[in-house]
């Protein structure tokens, strides 16, 4: 399997690894196709992402598309951040191998899932439209 220089970089050098005691919102999503799972802690100021953390157990590719992710919505306002695909984030680290693009959706995921948590612990209305899972190859662990 071959990765990316980039994938590489960001694997050993991961951004924003960590936990987050204040953080405005949290998401934790599963991947069902290995069980591993990402948190992802986010604060917001005036409707922009602030500040990013993430911790996950997933593998390489997960680590280092989470670090990017993190990367690419940091200092975004969270209507960017919403619409960053896990697409994007793999065109960024130059490529994942086929078998590993599942893992590139946890970051997308946990981003859109610590979204949804900041919006309903304060009360903010949105669109539930825009989380709906998608019905493609993976789903959530709930609990
Ligand atoms: Fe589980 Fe990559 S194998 S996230």
């Amino acid at each position: 399997m071959e990765y990316s220089e980039k994938v590489m970089e960001h694997f050993t050098h991961p951004h924003n690894v960590g936990k987050m005691d204040d953080a405005d919102g949290v998401g934790e999503v599963g991947n069902a196709k290995c069980g591993d799972i990402m948190k992802m802690y986010i604060k917001v100021r005036d409707g922009v992402i602030t500040d990013v953390k993430f911790n996950t157990y997933g593998c390489a590719s997960a680590i280092a598309t989470s670090s990017m992710a993190t990367d690419m919505i940091k200092g975004k306002p969270i209507s960017e951040a919403l619409k960053l695909t896990n697409q994007a984030v793999v065109e960024a680290l130059d490529g994942l191998p086929a078998v590993k693009i599942h893992c590139s959706v946890l970051a997308e995921e946990a981003i859109k899932a610590a979204i949804k948590d900041y919006y309903d612990k304060n009360g903010i209305a949105y669109d539930a439209a825009q989380f709906r899972e998608d019905t493609c190859h993976y789903e959530h662990h709930h609990g």
